[in-house]
């Protein structure tokens, strides 16, 4: 009988994350002054981050050790399994053989803990004693909430308030762990204010949360600024799924043919692909397809160029796929993925033609979660089943070609606080939304000048 689960001792977990930069055939263009647009150096970022953090975003060492507190913390719920879908595939009647990397058994539910306990451990080092973050469905508060508790650290949580209204108890998830959690746009900094005095209605998005917390940050010596995506430095700290699931196939003899992950930032998708992509940039086969939502399509219809991170227009200016900071993605239910920009490093490897991307509507995404959670047991979050729609596709092509080929998914959460959104579904109550090119054309007009 095939082995349904290829599980890693806590001896096998890695014990140093890999860095993609080491290997780019050339350097990454780097992130610039909006002012000067010259780039940015080091002591410039030092009021919002952590030195250790920025020299990890700049490093071109290959390897970079996981502290040993950091992975005492990981063994809580790493190493994570590689589970085979023998009944999905079963189900599709596919020769396809279905992998999925399961990052939702940590206690937060997602892989967003495995940046946000290294993000905490080197704020605390540091001396600082309260972190400021946004967060979109509320797994990245909730996973820097988690992180926070373990190195004693305070945690501020801007949640869009599209989110905060949709999902209720991830928010009491945050307040158990002790974070303070406030529905953005907020009157608590001046540029919340600016946008609820614009439109005292607003949704809200990540762009408004992430310059909201960015603002707190600035302003008190005592709070640093904490991302839970897009950075050279959270894409690192997720490789240790990518790393885990090479050892895991490597354990039976095996080698993926092809790699998928949802998109909204671009880290659990990158933390699963770049330790392969040595493998790929020397001429091995395999294709790695980031599936982003219709409704946000920053890889498949936004402009490669220099954009803000955030929508008030505080970061550094970087250069990755963007549908303009002004952007505000309709309310799908998929939180997670509705960010205007994607990762500078994943940008690049699309760029480059290393990654292909996929963008499917809500329905579709929520009709193969149903798939997914009557097969497999489990329900992904909306997220992750943007995922599962790309498997799915890919698993009924090769039905079709009869090819046998090897799929591995980056399960990256489960839906247990997203039940609301699942109703919708089955209510029939979800509208498909495809963003149309000329808003994209309209954005650009915007975009700053480099
Ligand atoms: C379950 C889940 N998957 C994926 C994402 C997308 O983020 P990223 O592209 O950085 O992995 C999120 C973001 O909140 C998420 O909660």
């Amino acid at each position: 009988m095939t082995e349904k689960k290829i599980n890693l001792s806590e001896k096998e977990m890695p014990t140093q994350w890999y860095n993609l930069q080491a290997d780019l055939p050339k350097p990454l263009d780097p992130p610039i002054h909006p002012g000067t647009k010259q780039p940015i150096t080091p002591d410039m970022l030092a009021p919002i981050f952590p030195m250790e953090l920025i020299k990890q975003e700049v490093s071109s060492e290959r390897w970079i050790d996981i502290p040993e507190e950091v992975q005492n913390i990981y063994k809580i719920w790493r190493p994570t399994p590689l589970v085979r879908a023998c009944r999905l595939e079963k189900f599709l009647d596919t020769p396809a053989k279905i992998y999925f990397k399961n990052e939702s058994f940590s206690p937060p539910g997602s892989h967003k803990p495995n940046t946000a306990v290294a993000q905490a451990y080197y704020n605390k080092k540091e001396g600082v004693k309260r972190l400021a973050t946004e967060t979109g469905a509320g797994q990245w508060g909730s996973a820097l909430a988690f992180a926070c508790k373990f190195f004693d650290l305070k945690c501020l949580v801007f949640m869009v308030r599209i989110s905060y209204q949709q999902k209720p108890y991830r928010r009491s998830l945050m307040e158990v762990w002790g974070a303070t959690v406030i529905p953005s746009p907020s009157d608590k900094t001046d540029f919340g204010k600016k946008v609820l005095a614009e439109d005292p209605d607003s949704i809200g998005s990540l762009g408004i949360a992430i310059s909201e917390a960015i603002e707190v940050a600035a302003k008190n010596d005592d709070t640093k600024y904490s991302l839970g995506s897009v950075l050279n430095h959270v894409l690192l700290h997720q490789t240790i799924t990518g790393l885990e699931t090479k050892k895991q196939f490597e354990k039976i003899d095996e080698y993926p043919d092809i790699l998928i992950g949802c998109c909204g930032g671009g880290s659990n998708f990158s933390g699963l692909i770049f330790p392969f992509m040595p493998d790929k940039l020397k001429g091995k086969k395999m294709r790695m397809i980031a599936v982003e939502p219709a409704a946000c399509p920053s890889l498949t219809k936004g402009l490669y160029a220099y954009d803000f991170g955030d929508t008030a227009g505080q970061t550094p200016l970087l250069k990755m796929y963007t549908l303009g900071s002004q952007f505000i993605p309709p309310g799908i239910h998929a939180g997670g993925l509705r960010y205007h920009g994607a990762a500078p490093l994943l940008s690049a490897a699309v760029h480059n033609g290393w990654v292909e991307v996929a963008a499917p509507n809500q329905n579709p995404v929520f009709e193969s979660a149903i798939i997914w959670s009557q097969t497999e047991g489990a329900i992904p979050a909306p997220e992750t089943a943007h995922a599962i729609r790309t498997t799915i596709d890919e698993a009924i092509k090769c039905k079709k070609s009869g090819e046998k080929k090897t799929i591995v998914l980056l399960y990256s959460g489960h839906g247990h606080f997203d039940l609301s959104a699942y109703d919708a579904y089955l209510a029939k109550k979800l509208e498909d939304y495809e963003y149309p090119v000329e808003k994209v054309h309209e954005a650009m007009k915007h975009i700053p000048k480099v």
